[in-house]
């Protein structure tokens, strides 16, 4: 188990939707950390094509993350409706509201039986738990297990399914909770979550969540985390596939804060807060119905190079993220 974060201590989050692509994955493993691909919501095939890209880099060890599947009852009615508000946000890009899709990610199968026979040096999970089966036979092919937990109850589960660590989200990092058994979120700080879980747990911690400067990784590893990940802090690196209007808008002063939401994904997630997120801060809890509806009106606001209807993922240290060789991103928090 020992460096197994890479001698920085260092993992770059998996960070579906275009960033992490083998690129950023490659460039944090060569830097002395570790590199995460994002296999959530992508087909077995592109998730597999984005392996053979790595494994063709020379990359040696790195992780790939999966989103588990939900099995609560999505309110059909409650999308629907929200499908009808949404029809003017899409005429005004030129976009079509698709018809509602219900499945959560059929192809989650098959991607766990592509990453058990390809065994990357680890697999994390979130947004819930993968079958204690699934954990053993990772396990059994050399697989390094991580569970993203956020709170002491979920590290406590992680544990009981034999996770060999954990990562530990705080709701100031970006993107999507992981949340599935701590709610409502965590309010102390980072360090402080890492105590409760360290208090909870045996298992080594990846801590996560709004690490913005040296001192805030610092702080964590102090608290007892082996290791740092961050998402948005890569987020403006040349190797990260971060789409153009989102990497202008966490460079440009126009925003001043970011929020959670569930208007885009129908799950929370924590972005830089646009008139999108503002003119729908009601929308229903249904993940990845929400997130399928407002794709193609996502797509077209890039397109148009418009950061008001798109999601824009962003930690709370958002401005101290720089354009920077991802390298340097590694090296900054090292520890
Ligand atoms: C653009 C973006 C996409 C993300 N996608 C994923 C993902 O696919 N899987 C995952 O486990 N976490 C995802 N996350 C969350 C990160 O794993 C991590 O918890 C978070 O980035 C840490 O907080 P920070 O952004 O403040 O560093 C994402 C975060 C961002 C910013």
């Amino acid at each position: 188990m020992e460096g197994w974060a890479g001698p920085a201590g260092v993992v770059a989050a998996p960070m579906a939707g275009g960033p992490s692509r083998p690129e950023l994955a490659h460039a944090a493993g060569r830097a002395g950390g570790l590199g995460f691909l994002a296999g959530g919501l992508k087909s077995p095939a592109a998730l597999e094509g984005e392996l053979d890209v790595l494994d063709a880099m020379g990359a040696a060890a790195y992780g790939v993350n999966l989103f588990v599947p939900s099995t609560a009852e999505v309110d059909r009615a409650a999308v629907l409706a929200y499908r009808e508000r949404l029809a003017g946000e899409a005429r005004a890009v030129g976009a079509a509201l698709p018809e509602p899709r219900w499945d959560d990610d059929d192809a989650y199968p098959a991607k766990l039986a592509l990453l058990t026979e390809r065994a990357p040096a680890a697999v994390s999970f979130t947004f819930g738990l993968p079958a204690a089966d699934a954990v053993a036979a990772l396990r059994r092919a050399g697989t390094l297990v991580l569970q993203t937990v956020t709170g002491p109850d979920e590290a406590r589960a992680a544990a009981e399914l034999g996770a060999d660590a954990v990562v530990v989200q705080h709701p100031d990092a970006g993107g999507h909770s992981g949340a599935f058994l701590d709610l409502p979120a965590w309010e102390g700080t980072l360090a402080d979550l890492v105590a409760a879980v360290r208090a909870a747990v045996v298992l080594p911690i990846v801590a996560a969540g709004g690490i913005g400067t040296p001192e805030d990784a610092a702080a964590a590893r102090a608290a007892g985390a082996e290791a740092v990940q961050l998402g948005t802090a890569f987020l403006r690196t040349p190797e990260a596939g971060t789409n153009p209007v989102h990497r202008a808008a966490l460079a440009s002063d126009e925003f001043e804060r970011t929020a959670p939401t569930r208007a885009f994904s129908g799950k929370w997630a924590r972005g830089l807060e646009n008139g999108f997120m503002r003119r729908f801060p009601d929308a229903p809890a249904a993940y990845p119905v929400i997130h399928h509806l407002t794709a193609p009106l996502r797509a077209a606001s890039v397109a148009a190079g418009d950061p008001s209807r798109t999601n824009l993922w962003a930690g709370t240290a958002w401005r101290a993220a720089r354009d920077e060789p991802a390298a340097e991103t590694v090296a900054r928090f090292a520890g």
